[in-house]
């Protein structure tokens, strides 16, 4: 079947496009390569173009039925969100509602899988966090997805769109293969950081607050492999091709381990799995980081089966270790269509 995945040119969608490929999907991929990279998208078709232009979509669903549709497509920066609120507003939500318009244009849409975030919960006082906690949105980026999330509910009330919002806690790791990895321009996120590091690409990292009421003192987050991720979609796929979502089916997902690993622990691992010391300083804590932020993802596993493969963080080091090891000289150019080194 043709699966729409906008974002398969970024560290998710670039993983789910081999996942469906796999599992003997067609998947038709919708980025601007703003932030991907064209060399990541190893299956498929690739349609370089922007989620938020309607004449685009148009053409792209014309030449390409799709069956279904995971949209990845967005900016994932809260701190960068707190600068420019606006550009995450128009990118992730502005973009998303036209996306949705013309999946509803022709009649009967089909089915979407959206990516949220955990950011939806803010500083949330449950632990682990479960579907049911308020939003407490703390960046114009986590604002930006539970926007998206109302309108799909709009959308599913008024126009009968079946659809599954999933809210992923920390995405990590790399292909078990070693044919993808994570490839942020600028990496934010801790274990590329740290192994970035470890493999002498920066002077270290910094530890942005060691004074939270955790056991360790240092944050604590819930870490979940990449292919589980992309594993959860694939199964929340398949039961919305085969009639999910309709009445008062349950909508939104938590997706992690239900497990916590601090900061301090994180890096630990990365010492172990890369032998390295990798030098650490300590900093002030940014602004918007909550202390704890565990999944509760007992709906995913007892309405769709879900159950990772890969939940303990050495082994989603390790997998991105053996990425960051072989990975391509970085070469710019992954903006306008043309071909990126990256990823
Ligand atoms: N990485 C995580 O830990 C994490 C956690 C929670 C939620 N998410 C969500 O998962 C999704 C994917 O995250 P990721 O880490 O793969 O990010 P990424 O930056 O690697 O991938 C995003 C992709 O979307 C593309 N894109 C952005 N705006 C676009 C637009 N307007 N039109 C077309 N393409 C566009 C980019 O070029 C990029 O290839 C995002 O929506 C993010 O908010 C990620």
């Amino acid at each position: 079947m043709k699966i729409l995945v906008t974002g398969g040119a970024g560290y998710i969608g670039s993983h789910m496009v081999l996942a469906l490929a796999a599992a003997g999907h067609e998947p038709v991929i919708v980025d601007s390569l703003i932030k991907g990279h064209r060399q990541a998208v190893l299956a498929g078709t690739l349609c370089v173009g922007d989620v938020g232009d309607a004449d685009f979509l148009r053409s792209v669903l014309a030449a390409h039925p799709v069956e279904a549709v995971v949209h990845f497509a967005g900016f994932i920066e809260s701190g960068e969100s707190m600068q420019e609120p606006a550009r995450y507003l128009e990118n992730n939500t502005a973009k998303s509602f036209t996306l949705l318009d013309v999946l509803t244009e022709a009649g009967a849409p089909p089915p979407v899988i959206f990516s949220s975030t955990a950011a939806v919960y803010g500083d949330a006082t449950v632990s682990p966090i479960p579907e049911t906690a308020q939003w407490l949105p703390k960046s114009p980026y986590a604002l930006s997805k539970c926007l998206v999330e109302q309108a799909l509910a709009g959308a599913a009330a008024a126009r009968g769109m079946r659809h599954a919002v999933l809210r992923y806690f920390n995405a990590a790791g790399a292909d078990p293969h070693g044919r993808l990895g994570e490839d942020h321009q600028p990496e934010t996120h801790l274990i590329p950081i740290a192994l970035q590091a470890a493999a002498g690409r920066r002077a270290g990292l910094t530890i942005h607050g060691a004074d939270y009421p955790t056991p360790d003192g240092t944050c604590v987050r819930d870490y979940v492999h990449v292919s589980d991720l992309c594993a959860a979609h694939l199964l929340v796929l398949q039961q919305l091709l085969a009639g999910y979502g309709a009445g008062c089916d349950d909508r939104v997902f938590n997706v992690g381990t239900g497990h916590g690993w601090s900061v301090k622990q994180v890096i630990d691992a990365v010492c172990k799995v890369t032998g390295v010391d990798v030098p650490v300083t300590l900093g002030p804590r940014r602004m918007g980081d909550p202390a704890v932020l565990v999944a509760d993802s007992t709906r995913l596993r007892e309405v769709f089966g879900w159950s990772p493969a890969y939940s303990d963080i050495e082994t989603m080091v390790a997998h991105a270790w053996a990425w960051e090891q072989r990975r391509p000289v970085l070469e710019s150019g992954s903006g306008s269509g043309h071909s990126s080194a990256e990823g």
